[in-house]
């Protein structure tokens, strides 16, 4: 089983990441935070950490308020630096660990922790200024070891409480020991804070005292911790600076006593910039999950003709989804119509990929991974009902489908 080694707390501030992309080291008024992250970077190695979970929030760069989630779990085996606005950084992908990301979205739910996942988004400073002075890249290559990240939406309020958070954390400590991989060595990173705010007439806002407290509760009384609000946590350590309830998750995820072997703080512009480490103390025996929760969806290989839209089908089919969703789009529909091999070629669809689509292959898309309501898009788009993708699907001419029925009837998802 995986072993939680322990857990890292640290700013997330873009001004890391600057002074690491600018050679600031030898800079005095930057060099402290070298070296602290550097005694991360230092105990990453040295206790063979070889998977990050690296919780963070996202700046409205990757996660809009179009469709905004508490907890966004990524799925990926792939993140890439982000654009926020100046170009995204010259910095290697980091290689995700999808087989766990998988187990804890499952594990999670059965703890009744209804995650939201994401995948093909990247990835903005919340989540790679600590990560690249952390697990740093080595001429040119990516660190070696892998990532399962975790958004929390803490922009827009209603955002998760701080108990939530912690609860959130102790659910996640469960999925991470049951998955099993003996010589996997695991550290939740959590990152934000310290005290800060940057909007408003008190931007600018620092409270170092309250700092040092937050960390004396988090390492021997993270319970007190839970019982503040947002307006406590803004109160106290500005309004942007609320977001360190993330670090409640790491705290959960750990061992209830912690070694403490590594803290710092340092406060040059507008953020306190803070570096935690905390070993587990518990060699716990392995979490045995409810192998009824756990295998939710055993049992639906003897169905016969049925296709569950797994977290694998999304990640295999997301390309060829994505271009069926997207002939909601005018733009694309039209395109579509008009110039359908050079659309799908510029959409990068594969040789079967697009044989499927242009032939209205629709069993062939369903057992490739495609999902029902992107071949419904495309038969809006081409004129067809549903019935006739169903009585293909069935293997079946369309009197055959319909005597089936207790009705006869054509429809679509299309206007007409
Ligand atoms: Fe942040």
């Amino acid at each position: 089983m995986a072993k939680i080694i322990g857990g890292i707390g640290a700013s997330h501030s873009p001004t890391i990441a600057f002074a690491k992309d600018t050679n600031k080291g030898s800079d005095a008024a930057w060099k402290p935070i070298f070296d602290d992250f550097s005694v991360l970077q230092n105990w990453v190695h040295d206790q063979k950490v070889n998977v990050l979970f690296l919780i963070f929030n996202d700046h409205i760069t990757s996660f809009f308020f179009d469709h905004y989630s508490p907890f966004t779990l990524g799925v990926d085996d792939s993140y890439q630096t982000a654009d926020e606005g100046g170009g995204a950084r010259d910095y290697p992908p980091a290689s995700g660990h999808v087989a766990l990301s998988r187990h804890i979205a499952q594990s999670m739910m059965n703890a009744e922790f209804d995650l939201a996942t994401f995948q093909k988004k990247p990835l903005d400073h919340g989540f790679f200024s600590p990560f690249s002075m952390i697990a740093p890249e080595k001429d040119g290559a990516a660190w070696k070891g892998t990532v399962v990240p975790l958004q929390v939406g803490v922009l827009q309020f209603p955002a998760p409480t701080a108990k939530r958070c912690y609860q959130f954390g102790k659910a996640l400590r469960k999925a991470i020991q049951s998955f099993p991989d003996e010589n996997m060595r695991v550290a939740i990173v959590a990152t934000g804070g310290l005290s800060h705010q940057v909007h408003g007439e008190r931007c600018g806002f620092n409270d170092e005292a309250w700092d040092n407290e937050f960390l004396d509760a988090l390492e021997a009384n993270p319970d007190a911790l839970t019982k503040l609000t947002h307006a406590e946590y803004a109160t106290k350590g500005g309004f942007e600076g609320a977001e360190v309830i993330m670090w409640l998750i790491m705290r959960g995820a750990l061992s209830d006593k912690v070694k403490p072997v590594h803290r710092s703080t340092y406060l040059p512009s507008m953020t306190n910039i803070a570096t935690v480490i905390y070993e587990d103390t518990e060699s716990v025996e392995p979490v045995v999950e409810d192998t009824q929760l756990t295998h939710q969806l055993d049992g639906l290989e003897k169905l016969q003709g049925t296709y569950p839209f797994t977290l694998e089908r999304s990640h295999k089919a997301y390309r060829l989804n994505l271009f069926l969703r997207n002939l909601s789009d005018p733009l694309h529909r039209e395109r579509f119509l008009s110039e359908k091999e050079e659309l799908m070629t510029e959409c990068q669809l594969t040789k079967e990929e697009k044989d499927m689509v242009r032939e209205l292959k629709w069993i062939e898309m369903i057992q490739y991974g495609a999902i029902f309501f992107g071949l419904e898009k495309l038969s809006a788009v081409m004129g067809k009902s549903n019935p006739e993708i169903y009585a293909s699907m069935r293997g079946e001419t369309m009197a055959q489908f319909q005597a089936s029925r207790k009705v006869s009837m054509q429809y679509s998802v299309g206007k007409k």
